[in-house]
């Protein structure tokens, strides 16, 4: 591993100047020939090797049996994709995948809806995160021969916590509701809960294609939404983290991924990977100060690995 100090040795000392990001040395400045696809500062990848181990940025090939759950340490759960070009692999590993994203959301969803006048919404919440561990358990018999009917289960309950997000969403947005989610939160694993249904029915169809501008341009909305989100919950006092944070969701948002070529965008989601990777590791170690769970930064990062695989597959 590296040091600080190797990491900016090519940086000119005339224009660089060193920030301090809650307890994380960051460099800022302009440098020629570095240019990002975010706009991100180019020595956020570098810098984030420091503190990054491969753990945190590589995709794990699910295997049957496997056993996840609330318990499981956040840093230490792994992103599942398909191990093989089959519809059982493709549905072992969305089933091992979302149904933890799923259990999550409904754990954050919990978290934020506090007091007695949420206890209904809060109720419900619990009772989703409980009916997706229940899913991740019964995940672990998985065969090729009874994951059609397994998937049909699981494409109710994710329909039925999307109905529910929606619902939230907009007793969030019109004030029948004052929860601690933003409605953009609901809506967002809304989409995350459809897109989960939507994958299990194809391959109940016996399809796994991915359609490439899908997978661009659903993940460059979740890309671009968890920066917002990010930004937002970072202590106001973290100026530097706040603007790279902006500046991944401007670029998800505005720069059109959807139509440029595959380098672009996979060169776009190794940077947000590499920023969410040293925000999980500051987040963890309190060296930097925001209201994110560690929970939170793990979720989100783990999207980012999943980004990725989905970005090599349909290229
Ligand atoms: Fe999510
Ligand atoms: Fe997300």
């Amino acid at each position: 591993m590296s040091n600080l100090k190797d990491a900016t040795q090519p940086v000119d000392s005339g224009r660089r100047h060193l920030l301090k990001a809650g307890g994380l040395v960051v460099v800022g400045g302009v440098l020629g020939g570095c240019a990002t696809a975010t706009e991100i500062n180019p020595l956020i990848p570098p810098v984030a090797k420091l503190v990054e181990d491969t753990a945190q940025t590589r995709s794990t090939p699910a295997e049957p049996g496997t056993v996840i759950g609330s318990e499981t340490p956040t840093l230490e759960k792994p992103t599942f994709v398909a191990k093989a070009s089959n519809p059982f692999n493709y549905a072992l590993a969305d089933n091992l995948f979302w149904s933890d994203i799923m259990m999550e959301h409904s754990m954050f969803f919990v978290q934020l809806m506090p007091g007695r006048e949420l206890e209904g919404p809060r109720k419900q919440a619990e009772e989703f995160a409980r009916l997706f561990e229940r899913q991740l358990e019964q995940a672990r018999g998985l065969r090729p021969d009874n994951f059609v009917a397994f998937n049909r289960t699981s494409i109710s309950l994710a329909k039925r916590l999307g109905d529910y997000k929606k619902t939230m969403r907009e007793a969030q947005a019109t004030g029948k509701m004052r929860s601690l989610v933003w409605p953009l939160f609901f809506e967002h694993t809304a989409r995350e809960a459809d897109r989960f249904a939507a994958r299990l029915e194809l391959y109940n169809r016996r399809q796994i294609e991915f359609d490439r501008a899908e997978v661009v341009d659903f993940w460059s909305k979740t890309m671009g939404e968890h920066s917002g989100f990010i930004a937002h919950l970072l202590d106001p006092d973290e100026r530097l983290l706040i603007d790279q944070a902006s500046k991944l969701e401007r670029s998800f948002r505005d720069k059109g991924f959807r139509q440029v070529g595959g380098d672009t965008v996979l060169k776009a989601a190794n940077e947000v990977l590499a920023f969410k990777t040293v925000g999980e590791k500051g987040i963890y170690a309190g060296k930097i100060k925001s209201i994110i769970s560690p929970r939170l930064a793990s979720h989100v990062r783990r999207e980012a690995v999943r980004f990725i695989d989905e970005l090599k597959r349909s290229s």
